[in-house]
């Protein structure tokens, strides 16, 4: 379970409607804001947790900041010591500029100062980075090349898109925002691969965009992750599909030889 994103300041997010469902091409848009109680709402919220199961949690900058790297610091202080990992997440296209942290002299920057605080925190929670899908060749090796040197532990691949894939059904693809969903597979699951060529082990590698099946989540596995997420099929196909994913998941590694995930991460990447 990932929780947030999660700003210093509590904020209301974008005026609704914020939340479109696709349902003709089994996907989303949102232009939510990163609605959400502020840290030290979450931060309460988490010390109260019994320490089972895997939380963590995603922080971001508020969209007033006048210094959105004091933002992450400041969310990095109060809520890594409570969480099993961090997200950064400089990929949410519904937070002006926020994208833009992605870019080499910025991401510098940002990874800098939560290195940084980790030393002067002593604290030793892994740190990932969460990217954008609409990147190129060139952003990706920037990215890989901070994440090795500032010691990250991993990155995860992709958040929602800002781009709108030809064949989009849904009267509601014209609404602003950022498309999860089906339609993100295919792109997502491309910049997965492209980070496994760079990193293969070095990093985790959590690949998250368009998963609704077994298939969807072992072809991520294929492609270079060791951990999936999902977030959009659960609107459509509800919690059950958590079980069902588990189980055709274990019945395709079976079916291929292989005896645990580890084996099959990044075997269709090379
Ligand atoms: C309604 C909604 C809100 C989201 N909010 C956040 C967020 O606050 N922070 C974040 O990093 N990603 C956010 N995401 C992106 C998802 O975590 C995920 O990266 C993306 O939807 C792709 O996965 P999916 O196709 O399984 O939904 C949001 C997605 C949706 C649909």
């Amino acid at each position: 379970m990932e929780c947030g994103t999660v700003t210093p300041q509590p904020q209301a997010g974008n005026p609704p409607p914020r939340l479109f469902r696709l349902a003709h091409d089994r996907a989303v848009i949102n232009r939510m804001g990163f609605n959400n109680r502020g840290m030290e709402d979450a931060a309460r919220h988490l010390a109260r947790r019994k320490r089972s199961g895997i939380v963590g949690i995603n922080i971001g900058a508020n969209k007033d900041s006048a210094d959105r790297i004091a933002d992450f610091r400041g969310g990095f202080a109060q809520l890594a010591p409570l969480a099993d990992y961090v997200t950064v997440n400089v990929s949410s296209p519904n937070t002006p500029g926020l994208r833009a942290l992605q870019e080499k002299d910025e991401l510098w920057r940002l990874l800098g100062a939560l290195a940084e605080e980790r030393v002067r925190t002593g604290t030793t929670t892994p740190l990932l980075l969460k990217i954008a899908p609409d990147l190129d060749a060139r952003a990706l090796d920037d990215i890989a090349e901070a994440a090795l040197i500032f010691g990250l532990q991993g990155l995860i691949a992709t958040n929602t898109t800002i781009a709108r894939p030809a064949g989009l059904k849904d009267s509601n693809a014209r609404e602003d925002g950022g498309l999860s969903g089906a339609p993100l597979f295919a792109p997502s699951t491309e910049i997965l691969r492209q980070l496994w060529t760079r990193v293969e082990t070095r990093l985790v590698l959590i690949g998250v965009g368009g998963i609704a099946s077994g298939a969807d989540a072992y072809a991520k596995i294929r492609a270079g992750a060791s951990l999936v997420q999902l977030y959009t099929a659960l609107v459509f196909e509800g919690p059950g599909l958590i079980g069902r994913i588990k189980r055709d998941l274990a019945a395709l590694l079976a079916r291929d030889g292989f005896s645990s995930v580890a084996q099959a991460i990044g075997v269709d990447a090379a």
